[in-house]
């Protein structure tokens, strides 16, 4: 099977392909399949951006497509960045510009349990579409700490492996990861939907 990737993001990309290759799925950018769109984030959730981009990329290629809408939530900030990890602090700030800005809006706060969510969204040429969702539960580091990864990884501490996401392999990450939870869940509702049991 193969299938179109709903994202510019090249690391997520491989996330997505250590994974679901295993399973005999190609998946491939967007660009790689003529598609140059930048789908509008409108949703309120992450499943509501998750569909908004999968389906924009299956109706333009025509193909299977998949999409990953994933972000950090933190607790003391009511669930914030959330829906707008990438946007946080406006479009002009790069991945630690923005998160050097959390770590000063998350001064002073006792509380600093977050969790990623990613939820997946695979929207098939008939109009079904296959929807998981997968998360990690973390505690937010005061200063950064690895090179692995992207986004919020350097601040994201795993008391359980007394790690930062950062500082894992990119194996090590997809065994905890929430796209790798999120992924996970994918593969067994493809598997329904293929033998005809999908809900
Ligand atoms: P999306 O492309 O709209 O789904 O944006 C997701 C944003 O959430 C990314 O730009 C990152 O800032 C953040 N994010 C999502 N997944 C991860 C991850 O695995 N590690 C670190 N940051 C992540």
């Amino acid at each position: 099977m193969r299938a179109v990737l709903a994202s510019k993001n090249a690391k997520k990309l491989r996330e997505l392909q250590d994974i679901l290759g295993k399973q005999g799925v190609e998946v491939i950018l967007q660009a790689e399949a003529g598609v140059d769109i930048e789908v509008e984030e409108t949703g309120e959730t992450f499943e509501e951006n998750a569909i908004l981009k999968a389906e924009a990329v299956r109706d333009q290629t025509g193909m299977i497509a998949i999409s990953d809408d994933s972000g950090l939530v933190v607790d003391a900030l009511g669930g914030a960045p959330g829906v707008y990890s990438a946007r946080y602090g406006g479009e002009g700030l790069d991945d630690t510009e923005r998160f050097k800005l959390l770590l000063r809006n998350m001064e002073g706060q006792n509380d600093r349990s977050c969790r990623f969510v990613s939820v997946i969204c695979c929207a098939l040429p008939n109009g079904d579409r296959i929807l998981a969702r997968g998360e990690c539960q973390g505690v937010l580091l005061n200063e950064a700490r690895g090179e692995g990864g992207f986004g919020y990884d350097p601040v994201f501490y795993l008391p359980d492996l007394g790690k930062a996401m950062a500082e894992l392999t990119p194996e090590e990450k997809n065994q905890i990861s929430h796209r790798g939870n999120a992924l996970r869940v994918f593969q067994k509702e493809l598997e329904n939907y293929l033998n005809g049991t999908h809900q």
